[in-house]
């Protein structure tokens, strides 16, 4: 039964509701019925132990997913699936999808899908986010789900006279666009602004127009390039110039979100450890060196979440890369500082711009799982987690860099998946994988050496 559908009193639902400081199996009430509720945890002890299709049950279990999403994920996509999505199709490649554990953001309990090749990604999502919640997880806001396309009129004498003659056809231009897409206005979006610019360059002032169209659920690339290559005749017309580029621009800056997250010191290791990594962080602040591979780090759960929700990557990665240059200088897409409370607190903000129709998102049957794991209400509040997770990540590798450093946690890993090829099942995975990791020998005949050894153990122990 992928829903908990439990029958309580009313005094019991008092009781349950309290917030507990740890946010921990928080009962979020639903209108189904006052006798039904359904509690939603993202903390799922021992997860990692499971193998994978127990976790898939556990996951259902939390979240309103069925027995065909279920089967989805199992299956994958398939061949005639992928005909459809791209051409020249000769086959899949896979990318491994796990779930980030522990997450509260907005106050609410949430699993996070993430497909993602590397090691360690998901475990340190997970392990931040469970300490976070003592500060009460992931507050998100965002500026809105609106894109830019750029019309771009060259050859033009009057610039300036061009630019105004534009402005002065606003509405009109708008009209035009907005009835391309009835659809899109009557559920609030469309073109809402025109703006335009001069830009110099090596061949000539250019005159460079900015359709600003809220996309709502849409990504918005299709959108806002059909409205660009639509009002390029009539731009043409009013400038006195020939157009040439009508496309959308990746750098989202109208398209923002934000997270925000307290960490206790008490929760991640102390003072000493707020110092460091607030420390850490600020060489992403004044270093591009340094700035390139902190970003890494949040696109490494960024990226994740818009490719397990058969988002764009690549979108999603312009933009952020491009907004973290928009001083001038390559600068850190986060910022750390202490409390009154002496507890860190992160905050992020970037574009991600992400949709919910059209696109893969619609037609990979794993993405369709994925975002209903999310249990996200639109696009906006997609871009929202994914900004949460994007911090969350940063954070772990912080805490980690500013600790121990990242190699202890990738050996642990290592150490696992050398203890399984090596053929320890259940507990003896991690008991195998931490006395590797303690040795630090870690390989397939040591592995296989210390499951005899602990299997004969327990055969003495009966
Ligand atoms: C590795 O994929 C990501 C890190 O390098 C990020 C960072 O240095 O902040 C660990």
């Amino acid at each position: 039964m992928p829903w908990a559908l439990l029958s309580f009193s009313s005094n019991d639902l008092m009781s349950l509701i309290k917030p507990t400081r740890d946010y921990g199996n928080k009962v979020f009430p639903f209108s189904v019925s006052s006798r039904y509720l359904i509690t939603m945890t993202s903390r799922i002890p021992g997860f990692y132990k499971l193998p994978p299709n127990e976790r898939l049950k556990a996951v259902a279990e939390q979240v309103a997913v069925g027995s065909e999403e279920i089967s989805q994920v199992e299956r994958g996509l398939v061949l005639d699936q992928a005909e459809k999505m791209v051409e020249n199709v000769i086959g899949m490649f896979q990318v491994p999808l796990g779930i980030a554990t522990n997450f509260v953001i907005d106050g609410q309990e949430v699993l996070i899908p993430m497909a993602t090749e590397e090691p360690s990604v998901i475990a340190a999502a997970s392990n931040g986010a469970r300490m976070a919640r003592g500060g009460g997880g992931f507050l998100t806001s965002s500026t809105g789900p609106v894109m830019r396309a750029q019309i771009q009129a060259t050859g033009i004498d009057d610039p300036f006279a061009a630019r105004q003659a534009i402005l002065l056809h606003k509405d009109e231009l708008m009209a035009m666009a907005n009835e391309l897409d009835p659809m899109l206005v009557k559920y609030g979006g469309g073109v809402k602004d025109i703006e335009v610019y001069v830009i110099d360059s090596r061949l000539g002032p250019m005159v460079v127009t900015h359709l600003i169209v809220d996309c709502r659920d849409a990504m918005g690339a299709n959108a806002v390039n059909t409205m660009a290559e639509a009002l390029a005749p009539r731009i043409e017309q009013i400038a006195g110039g020939r157009v040439y580029l009508r496309i959308i621009s990746n750098l989202a800056d109208l398209r923002l979100a934000r997270a925000k997250a307290v960490f206790r010191a008490e929760d991640i290791g102390g003072p000493e450890v707020v110092d460091g990594i607030i420390l850490a962080a600020e060489l992403a602040v004044v270093d591009p060196y340094r700035a390139a591979t902190h970003n890494k780090g949040i696109m490494n759960g960024v990226t994740a979440v818009v490719l397990a929700t058969g988002n764009d990557t690549r979108a999603v990665e312009a933009g952020a890369h491009s907004y973290a240059s928009r001083t001038g200088r390559y600068m850190s897409l986060t910022r750390y500082e202490r409390n009154r409370d002496g507890d860190l607190v992160g905050t992020i903000e970037l574009p991600v711009a992400v949709g919910l129709v059209g696109g893969a998102t619609r037609v990979h049957p794993v993405a369709k799982t994925a975002v209903k794991i999310l249990a996200v209400k639109s696009a906006d509040d997609l871009s929202r987690k994914i900004a949460a997770v994007g911090l969350c990540q940063n954070f772990a590798a912080l805490r980690a860099l500013a600790s121990e450093g990242i190699q202890r946690g990738h050996m642990s890993l290592h150490a696992r998946n050398v203890a399984v090829q090596a053929g320890a099942k259940c507990d003896l995975i991690e008991l195998v994988a931490a006395r590797m990791a303690a040795e630090r020998r870690i390989n397939v005949d040591r592995a296989a050496e210390l499951i005899r050894e602990l299997e004969d153990r327990g055969q003495e122990g009966v």
